[in-house]
């Protein structure tokens, strides 16, 4: 098992960089995929307070399907475009959701869900997989938060 300290006081950013090198460090030269993207789901619920779902969709022919995560169990399935996650994926952006009860279309998985953030990770041009933050809280993500897990994306292009 790989322990982390982490300081609750620390700043935001700095909460992230430290993320990041831990998931630097723990993908470095590892080629599964699998084992790469269960550490990074295992390392955000370790790193980032107040969420109640965390993890990854892959994109599988014309699909989302559920990857590795922490949280309840969740829906397997989902579409081009359908919920946050699918938005992510259809535009290649970042979607951070204040209320989820006020975005069209959203998909329920955890009830206690409130605000959401999902990231998309582009390899090789296209969009591979999506990293989903779920809170209990409503506007729980800001910009810190976007940037922190943009930046796990990047490191992940060509680990997963
Ligand atoms: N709420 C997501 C579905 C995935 S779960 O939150 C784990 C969505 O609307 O795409």
């Amino acid at each position: 098992m790989f322990a982390f300290e982490i300081d609750p006081d620390t700043p935001k950013p700095a909460l992230y960089d430290e993320l990041l090198d831990a998931a630097r460090a723990l993908t470095e030269g590892e080629a599964d995929s699998v084992a790469n993207m269960a550490n990074i789901a295992a390392l955000i619920a370790q790193y980032v307070p107040d969420l109640n779902w965390a993890g990854f969709y892959r994109v599988v022919e014309d699909e989302l399907v559920l990857g590795p995560f922490i949280g309840k169990p969740a829906c397997i399935r989902i579409g081009h475009n359908e919920g946050v996650c699918g938005a992510a994926w259809a535009k290649g952006i970042t979607q951070v959701v204040a209320d989820v009860h006020a975005f069209p279309g959203h998909i329920a998985c955890d009830g206690d869900t409130r605000s959401e953030l999902v990231v998309p990770v582009i390899q090789s041009g296209r969009v591979t997989h999506v990293i989903d933050l779920d809170s209990p809280s409503l506007a729980r993500f800001d910009k810190d938060d976007q940037t922190g897990i943009e930046n796990i994306a990047k490191l992940l292009d060509g680990r997963i």
